[in-house]
Protein backbone atom coordinates (compact mmCIF):
# COMPACT_ATOMS: atom_id res chain seq x y z
CA UNK A 1 0.00 0.00 0.00
CA UNK A 2 1.43 3.26 -0.79
CA UNK A 3 1.86 6.31 1.63
CA UNK A 4 0.51 9.15 -0.47
CA UNK A 5 -2.68 9.03 -2.46
CA UNK A 6 -2.11 8.52 -6.02
CA UNK A 7 -4.08 10.93 -8.80
CA UNK A 8 -4.00 10.11 -12.73
CA UNK A 9 -5.46 11.80 -15.33
CA UNK A 10 -6.75 9.62 -18.09
CA UNK A 11 -7.22 10.02 -21.94
CA UNK A 12 -9.00 7.63 -24.33
CA UNK A 13 -9.01 8.03 -28.34
CA UNK A 14 -8.93 4.56 -29.64
CA UNK A 15 -12.22 4.19 -31.27
CA UNK A 16 -15.23 6.74 -31.22
CA UNK A 17 -15.44 8.23 -27.40
CA UNK A 18 -13.25 11.30 -26.68
CA UNK A 19 -12.70 10.67 -23.25
CA UNK A 20 -10.84 11.97 -20.17
CA UNK A 21 -11.07 10.96 -16.44
CA UNK A 22 -9.74 12.00 -13.04
CA UNK A 23 -9.16 9.06 -10.65
CA UNK A 24 -7.58 8.99 -7.02
CA UNK A 25 -6.25 6.27 -5.11
CA UNK A 26 -5.86 7.25 -1.53
CA UNK A 27 -3.51 5.63 0.91
CA UNK A 28 -5.98 3.28 2.66
CA UNK A 29 -6.69 1.87 -1.29
CA UNK A 30 -9.54 3.16 -2.16
CA UNK A 31 -9.98 4.44 -5.80
CA UNK A 32 -12.40 7.12 -6.64
CA UNK A 33 -13.56 8.25 -9.91
CA UNK A 34 -13.50 12.15 -9.14
CA UNK A 35 -14.59 13.14 -12.72
CA UNK A 36 -15.44 11.15 -15.90
CA UNK A 37 -16.39 13.11 -19.48
CA UNK A 38 -17.57 11.26 -22.53
CA UNK A 39 -18.09 12.88 -25.99
CA UNK A 40 -18.99 10.73 -28.35
CA UNK A 41 -18.91 11.06 -32.00
CA UNK A 42 -21.89 9.28 -33.15
CA UNK A 43 -23.33 12.47 -34.88
CA UNK A 44 -20.14 12.74 -37.34
CA UNK A 45 -20.55 8.88 -38.30
CA UNK A 46 -24.49 8.86 -37.90
CA UNK A 47 -24.63 9.34 -41.83
CA UNK A 48 -21.98 6.70 -43.08
CA UNK A 49 -23.45 3.61 -40.94
CA UNK A 50 -20.46 3.02 -38.71
CA UNK A 51 -17.10 4.32 -37.69
CA UNK A 52 -14.83 6.65 -40.28
CA UNK A 53 -11.16 6.39 -38.69
CA UNK A 54 -10.84 9.35 -40.43
CA UNK A 55 -13.54 11.48 -39.35
CA UNK A 56 -12.52 9.99 -35.95
CA UNK A 57 -8.95 11.04 -35.76
CA UNK A 58 -10.22 14.62 -36.88
CA UNK A 59 -13.09 14.75 -34.14
CA UNK A 60 -10.81 13.50 -30.91
CA UNK A 61 -7.90 16.02 -32.61
CA UNK A 62 -10.48 18.63 -32.19
CA UNK A 63 -11.89 17.64 -28.48
CA UNK A 64 -9.25 16.15 -26.83
CA UNK A 65 -8.40 19.35 -25.23
CA UNK A 66 -11.54 20.57 -23.75
CA UNK A 67 -12.54 16.99 -22.83
CA UNK A 68 -9.31 16.87 -20.57
CA UNK A 69 -9.98 20.76 -19.28
CA UNK A 70 -13.67 19.71 -18.54
CA UNK A 71 -12.43 16.64 -16.57
CA UNK A 72 -9.60 18.49 -14.54
CA UNK A 73 -12.50 21.05 -13.94
CA UNK A 74 -15.09 18.47 -12.75
CA UNK A 75 -12.30 16.93 -10.16
CA UNK A 76 -11.62 20.65 -8.80
CA UNK A 77 -7.90 19.82 -8.98
CA UNK A 78 -4.90 21.38 -10.95
CA UNK A 79 -2.08 19.86 -13.08
CA UNK A 80 0.51 20.59 -10.01
CA UNK A 81 -1.86 17.99 -8.25
CA UNK A 82 -1.59 14.62 -10.58
CA UNK A 83 0.81 12.10 -9.95
CA UNK A 84 0.63 10.79 -13.61
CA UNK A 85 -1.07 11.43 -16.77
CA UNK A 86 -1.99 7.60 -18.63
CA UNK A 87 -3.26 7.63 -22.19
CA UNK A 88 -4.55 4.70 -24.60
CA UNK A 89 -1.61 4.08 -26.65
CA UNK A 90 -3.26 1.34 -28.73
CA UNK A 91 -4.47 -0.90 -29.90
CA UNK A 92 -7.35 0.90 -31.79
CA UNK A 93 -7.75 3.22 -34.69
CA UNK A 94 -4.19 4.94 -35.25
CA UNK A 95 -5.45 8.35 -36.02
CA UNK A 96 -7.73 8.21 -33.31
CA UNK A 97 -4.85 7.01 -30.47
CA UNK A 98 -2.16 9.38 -31.88
CA UNK A 99 -4.38 12.59 -31.30
CA UNK A 100 -5.09 11.42 -27.35
CA UNK A 101 -1.11 10.40 -27.22
CA UNK A 102 -0.02 13.73 -28.51
CA UNK A 103 -1.99 15.68 -25.69
CA UNK A 104 -0.57 13.13 -23.15
CA UNK A 105 2.83 13.82 -24.45
CA UNK A 106 2.67 17.32 -23.98
CA UNK A 107 1.23 17.63 -20.61
CA UNK A 108 3.82 15.28 -19.27
CA UNK A 109 6.30 17.54 -20.73
CA UNK A 110 4.95 20.85 -19.18
CA UNK A 111 4.01 19.37 -16.26
CA UNK A 112 6.81 17.29 -15.63
CA UNK A 113 4.46 14.17 -14.45
CA UNK A 114 5.07 10.99 -15.32
CA UNK A 115 3.65 9.41 -18.30
CA UNK A 116 2.06 6.16 -18.90
CA UNK A 117 1.37 4.34 -21.89
CA UNK A 118 -2.06 2.07 -21.22
CA UNK A 119 -3.37 -1.07 -23.58
CA UNK A 120 -7.22 -0.27 -24.34
CA UNK A 121 -7.93 -3.73 -23.64
CA UNK A 122 -6.15 -3.88 -19.95
CA UNK A 123 -8.67 -1.06 -19.76
CA UNK A 124 -11.82 -2.78 -20.31
CA UNK A 125 -10.57 -5.73 -18.39
CA UNK A 126 -9.79 -4.24 -15.18
CA UNK A 127 -12.97 -1.55 -15.90
CA UNK A 128 -15.70 -3.93 -13.02
CA UNK A 129 -13.24 -2.80 -10.47
CA UNK A 130 -14.02 0.78 -10.92
CA UNK A 131 -17.69 0.35 -9.33
CA UNK A 132 -17.42 -2.68 -7.14
CA UNK A 133 -14.73 -4.86 -5.89
CA UNK A 134 -13.90 -7.70 -8.17
CA UNK A 135 -11.50 -10.10 -6.73
CA UNK A 136 -8.74 -12.00 -9.61
CA UNK A 137 -9.70 -14.11 -11.40
CA UNK A 138 -13.12 -13.44 -13.51
CA UNK A 139 -13.75 -14.64 -16.41
CA UNK A 140 -14.20 -11.37 -19.33
CA UNK A 141 -16.11 -11.30 -22.39
CA UNK A 142 -15.68 -7.79 -23.51
CA UNK A 143 -18.51 -7.26 -26.45
CA UNK A 144 -18.29 -4.05 -28.38
CA UNK A 145 -18.07 -2.76 -31.34
CA UNK A 146 -14.31 -2.98 -31.31
CA UNK A 147 -14.33 -5.92 -29.54
CA UNK A 148 -15.33 -9.41 -29.36
CA UNK A 149 -13.43 -11.61 -27.29
CA UNK A 150 -12.71 -13.83 -23.88
CA UNK A 151 -10.12 -12.97 -21.43
CA UNK A 152 -9.02 -14.85 -18.00
CA UNK A 153 -8.50 -11.88 -15.87
CA UNK A 154 -5.76 -13.79 -13.67
CA UNK A 155 -4.37 -10.38 -12.22
CA UNK A 156 -2.45 -7.11 -13.19
CA UNK A 157 -0.52 -7.53 -16.48
CA UNK A 158 -1.89 -11.45 -16.31
CA UNK A 159 -4.13 -11.70 -19.02
CA UNK A 160 -5.03 -14.87 -20.92
CA UNK A 161 -6.92 -14.73 -24.06
CA UNK A 162 -9.60 -17.41 -24.44
CA UNK A 163 -11.16 -16.38 -27.74
CA UNK A 164 -11.58 -13.67 -30.29
CA UNK A 165 -13.62 -12.64 -33.28
CA UNK A 166 -11.54 -13.84 -36.20
CA UNK A 167 -13.29 -10.89 -38.49
CA UNK A 168 -16.20 -8.40 -37.03
CA UNK A 169 -16.97 -7.97 -33.73
CA UNK A 170 -20.42 -8.36 -32.31
CA UNK A 171 -21.22 -4.66 -32.28
CA UNK A 172 -20.02 -4.58 -36.27
CA UNK A 173 -22.56 -7.24 -37.05
CA UNK A 174 -25.04 -5.33 -35.08
CA UNK A 175 -24.47 -1.94 -36.40
CA UNK A 176 -24.27 -3.93 -40.27
CA UNK A 177 -27.57 -5.62 -39.88
CA UNK A 178 -29.16 -2.01 -39.13
CA UNK A 179 -26.83 -0.23 -42.00
CA UNK A 180 -28.54 -3.67 -44.25
CA UNK A 181 -32.35 -2.36 -43.42
CA UNK A 182 -31.72 1.44 -43.18
CA UNK A 183 -32.34 1.67 -39.30
CA UNK A 184 -29.68 4.16 -38.84
CA UNK A 185 -25.90 4.37 -36.26
CA UNK A 186 -25.31 2.88 -33.77
CA UNK A 187 -27.21 -0.27 -35.18
CA UNK A 188 -27.46 -2.21 -31.91
CA UNK A 189 -30.57 -0.55 -29.42
CA UNK A 190 -32.23 -0.34 -33.43
CA UNK A 191 -32.02 -3.25 -33.98
CA UNK A 192 -32.91 -4.55 -30.53
CA UNK A 193 -36.18 -2.66 -30.55
CA UNK A 194 -37.49 -3.96 -33.73
CA UNK A 195 -36.28 -7.70 -32.82
CA UNK A 196 -39.04 -7.11 -30.38
CA UNK A 197 -41.51 -7.35 -32.69
CA UNK A 198 -40.46 -9.93 -35.16
CA UNK A 199 -39.95 -13.90 -34.79
CA UNK A 200 -36.71 -15.16 -33.85
CA UNK A 201 -37.00 -18.50 -35.91
CA UNK A 202 -38.38 -16.93 -38.83
CA UNK A 203 -35.16 -17.14 -40.74
CA UNK A 204 -32.60 -19.17 -41.33
CA UNK A 205 -29.14 -17.78 -40.07
CA UNK A 206 -25.87 -20.00 -39.84
CA UNK A 207 -24.33 -20.36 -36.29
CA UNK A 208 -20.81 -20.00 -37.05
CA UNK A 209 -18.34 -22.51 -35.08
CA UNK A 210 -20.84 -23.97 -33.58
CA UNK A 211 -19.33 -27.78 -32.40
CA UNK A 212 -16.05 -25.94 -32.56
CA UNK A 213 -13.57 -26.90 -29.59
CA UNK A 214 -12.85 -23.62 -28.88
CA UNK A 215 -13.86 -20.37 -27.77
CA UNK A 216 -13.22 -17.98 -30.83
CA UNK A 217 -16.10 -15.83 -32.97
CA UNK A 218 -16.76 -15.20 -36.11
CA UNK A 219 -19.71 -12.49 -37.47
CA UNK A 220 -18.73 -11.84 -40.84
CA UNK A 221 -20.80 -14.61 -42.44
CA UNK A 222 -24.04 -14.33 -40.14
CA UNK A 223 -23.68 -10.47 -41.48
CA UNK A 224 -23.71 -11.88 -45.30
CA UNK A 225 -26.64 -14.03 -44.77
CA UNK A 226 -28.42 -11.01 -43.04
CA UNK A 227 -28.13 -8.95 -46.48
CA UNK A 228 -28.98 -11.92 -48.40
CA UNK A 229 -32.21 -12.16 -46.22
CA UNK A 230 -33.25 -8.95 -46.90
CA UNK A 231 -32.70 -8.76 -50.60
CA UNK A 232 -35.34 -12.08 -50.50
CA UNK A 233 -37.64 -10.26 -48.81
CA UNK A 234 -40.70 -8.15 -49.25
CA UNK A 235 -38.84 -5.57 -47.31
CA UNK A 236 -42.01 -4.81 -44.96
CA UNK A 237 -41.82 -3.68 -41.39
CA UNK A 238 -42.95 -7.10 -40.80
CA UNK A 239 -39.94 -8.94 -42.37
CA UNK A 240 -37.67 -6.72 -40.89
CA UNK A 241 -38.49 -7.32 -37.47
CA UNK A 242 -38.29 -11.12 -38.38
CA UNK A 243 -34.86 -11.20 -39.88
CA UNK A 244 -33.84 -8.24 -36.61
CA UNK A 245 -35.09 -10.80 -34.21
CA UNK A 246 -33.72 -13.85 -35.72
CA UNK A 247 -29.97 -12.19 -36.35
CA UNK A 248 -30.20 -11.15 -32.68
CA UNK A 249 -31.46 -14.97 -31.76
CA UNK A 250 -28.65 -15.95 -33.67
CA UNK A 251 -25.86 -13.96 -32.11
CA UNK A 252 -27.65 -14.83 -28.88
CA UNK A 253 -26.63 -18.59 -29.59
CA UNK A 254 -23.47 -17.97 -30.92
CA UNK A 255 -22.32 -16.01 -27.13
CA UNK A 256 -23.62 -18.90 -25.36
CA UNK A 257 -22.10 -21.62 -27.24
CA UNK A 258 -18.74 -19.82 -27.23
CA UNK A 259 -18.71 -18.16 -23.67
CA UNK A 260 -19.62 -22.10 -22.39
CA UNK A 261 -16.42 -23.10 -24.10
CA UNK A 262 -14.55 -20.37 -22.50
CA UNK A 263 -16.53 -21.13 -19.30
CA UNK A 264 -15.14 -24.75 -19.14
CA UNK A 265 -11.40 -23.22 -20.31
CA UNK A 266 -11.44 -21.18 -17.24
CA UNK A 267 -12.80 -23.76 -14.46
CA UNK A 268 -10.16 -26.15 -16.06
CA UNK A 269 -7.54 -24.06 -15.11
CA UNK A 270 -5.62 -25.16 -11.65
CA UNK A 271 -5.76 -21.48 -10.96
CA UNK A 272 -9.23 -20.83 -10.91
CA UNK A 273 -11.75 -21.87 -8.22
CA UNK A 274 -15.05 -21.39 -6.96
CA UNK A 275 -16.75 -19.34 -6.39
CA UNK A 276 -16.75 -18.49 -10.11
CA UNK A 277 -16.88 -15.16 -11.54
CA UNK A 278 -18.12 -13.75 -15.24
CA UNK A 279 -18.36 -10.01 -16.63
CA UNK A 280 -19.55 -8.87 -19.22
CA UNK A 281 -18.30 -5.32 -20.71
CA UNK A 282 -18.71 -3.48 -24.21
CA UNK A 283 -21.70 -1.60 -25.68
CA UNK A 284 -23.21 -4.81 -26.87
CA UNK A 285 -24.02 -5.97 -23.34
CA UNK A 286 -26.15 -3.22 -23.19
CA UNK A 287 -28.49 -5.86 -25.32
CA UNK A 288 -31.27 -7.44 -22.94
CA UNK A 289 -31.49 -10.54 -24.85
CA UNK A 290 -27.86 -11.62 -24.64
CA UNK A 291 -28.16 -9.95 -20.56
CA UNK A 292 -30.84 -12.71 -20.42
CA UNK A 293 -28.72 -15.39 -22.32
CA UNK A 294 -25.55 -15.06 -20.30
CA UNK A 295 -27.86 -14.87 -17.02
CA UNK A 296 -28.84 -18.69 -18.16
CA UNK A 297 -25.02 -19.72 -19.36
CA UNK A 298 -24.24 -18.27 -15.70
CA UNK A 299 -26.73 -20.21 -13.84
CA UNK A 300 -25.92 -23.23 -16.01
CA UNK A 301 -22.44 -22.95 -15.61
CA UNK A 302 -22.31 -22.07 -11.67
CA UNK A 303 -20.65 -18.67 -12.22
CA UNK A 304 -22.10 -15.37 -10.83
CA UNK A 305 -22.50 -12.76 -13.49
CA UNK A 306 -21.05 -9.09 -13.08
CA UNK A 307 -22.41 -6.22 -15.06
CA UNK A 308 -20.69 -2.77 -14.65
CA UNK A 309 -22.81 -0.21 -15.14
CA UNK A 310 -22.84 0.69 -18.83
CA UNK A 311 -20.70 4.42 -18.82
CA UNK A 312 -18.25 1.51 -17.35
CA UNK A 313 -18.51 -0.77 -19.57
CA UNK A 314 -18.67 0.79 -22.95
CA UNK A 315 -15.33 3.03 -23.96
CA UNK A 316 -14.48 5.86 -21.44
CA UNK A 317 -11.35 7.06 -19.52
CA UNK A 318 -11.79 6.06 -16.15
CA UNK A 319 -11.03 2.66 -17.01
CA UNK A 320 -7.25 3.95 -18.44
CA UNK A 321 -6.94 5.98 -15.49
CA UNK A 322 -7.43 2.56 -13.47
CA UNK A 323 -4.87 0.96 -15.38
CA UNK A 324 -2.85 3.84 -15.03
CA UNK A 325 -2.76 3.99 -11.13
CA UNK A 326 -1.75 0.47 -11.34
CA UNK A 327 1.29 1.05 -13.44
CA UNK A 328 2.15 4.13 -11.92
CA UNK A 329 2.47 1.71 -8.22
CA UNK A 330 4.45 -0.20 -10.40
CA UNK A 331 6.80 2.33 -11.70
CA UNK A 332 5.86 1.69 -15.59
CA UNK A 333 6.31 4.74 -16.94
CA UNK A 334 6.94 5.49 -20.68
CA UNK A 335 9.47 7.55 -22.57
CA UNK A 336 8.06 10.50 -24.53
CA UNK A 337 8.70 9.36 -27.60
CA UNK A 338 6.93 6.05 -26.96
CA UNK A 339 4.23 5.11 -30.34
CA UNK A 340 0.92 4.36 -30.55
CA UNK A 341 0.18 0.85 -31.61
CA UNK A 342 -2.24 0.01 -33.78
CA UNK A 343 -2.15 -3.82 -32.77
CA UNK A 344 -1.19 -4.50 -29.10
CA UNK A 345 -1.95 -8.12 -28.17
CA UNK A 346 -2.39 -8.23 -24.14
CA UNK A 347 -2.00 -12.02 -24.30
CA UNK A 348 1.07 -11.90 -26.46
CA UNK A 349 1.23 -16.37 -26.24
CA UNK A 350 -2.37 -16.77 -28.13
CA UNK A 351 -1.47 -13.83 -30.54
CA UNK A 352 1.23 -15.68 -31.74
CA UNK A 353 -0.58 -18.91 -31.80
CA UNK A 354 -3.19 -17.61 -33.35
CA UNK A 355 -2.36 -14.85 -35.85
CA UNK A 356 -5.38 -14.88 -37.37
CA UNK A 357 -7.58 -14.38 -34.71
CA UNK A 358 -8.20 -10.68 -32.99
CA UNK A 359 -8.17 -8.79 -36.69
CA UNK A 360 -11.07 -7.50 -37.29
CA UNK A 361 -11.91 -5.08 -40.50
CA UNK A 362 -12.95 -1.91 -38.14
CA UNK A 363 -9.93 -1.92 -36.74
CA UNK A 364 -7.64 -4.68 -34.81
CA UNK A 365 -9.14 -6.35 -32.22
CA UNK A 366 -6.31 -8.38 -30.63
O1 LIG B 1 -18.44 -0.22 -26.28
P1 LIG B 1 -19.03 0.65 -27.33
O2 LIG B 1 -19.84 1.84 -26.90
O3 LIG B 1 -17.94 1.22 -28.29
C1 LIG B 1 -16.99 0.50 -28.96
O4 LIG B 1 -17.36 -0.15 -29.95
O5 LIG B 1 -15.82 0.53 -28.56
O6 LIG B 1 -19.94 -0.30 -28.23
C2 LIG B 1 -20.68 0.21 -29.30
C3 LIG B 1 -21.32 -0.96 -30.00
C4 LIG B 1 -22.00 -0.57 -31.29
O7 LIG B 1 -21.62 -1.48 -32.28
C5 LIG B 1 -23.48 -0.66 -30.95
O8 LIG B 1 -24.30 -0.96 -32.08
C6 LIG B 1 -23.49 -1.76 -29.92
O9 LIG B 1 -22.34 -1.54 -29.15
N1 LIG B 1 -24.69 -1.69 -29.09
C7 LIG B 1 -25.63 -2.67 -29.04
C8 LIG B 1 -26.66 -2.20 -28.19
N2 LIG B 1 -26.30 -0.95 -27.73
C9 LIG B 1 -25.08 -0.67 -28.29
N3 LIG B 1 -25.69 -3.86 -29.65
C10 LIG B 1 -26.78 -4.61 -29.41
N4 LIG B 1 -27.82 -4.22 -28.63
C11 LIG B 1 -27.80 -3.03 -28.00
N5 LIG B 1 -28.82 -2.65 -27.23
ZN1 LIG C 1 -13.16 -0.49 -26.17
Amino acid sequence: MQDMPITILGIESSCDETAAAVLRRNANGDTKVLSSIIASQDEEHRPYGGVVPEIAARAHMQKVDSIIDQAMKDASIDYDALSGIAATSGPGLIGGVIAGLLSAKGLAMATGKPLIAVNHLEGHALSPRLSAPCPFPYLLLLVSGGHTQLLAVKGLGDYERLGSTVDDAAGEAFDKTARVMTLGFPGGPAVERLAANGNPHAIKLPRPFRGKDHANFSFAGLKTAVARAFEASDKSDAAKADIAASFQQAVCDVIFERTSKAMDMFTSDSSSQAPYRFVVAGGVAANKAIRETLDTLCAQKGFTLTAPPMKYCTDNAAMIALAGIEHYIKGNFAALDVKARPRWPLDDKAAAANPASGFGKKGPKS
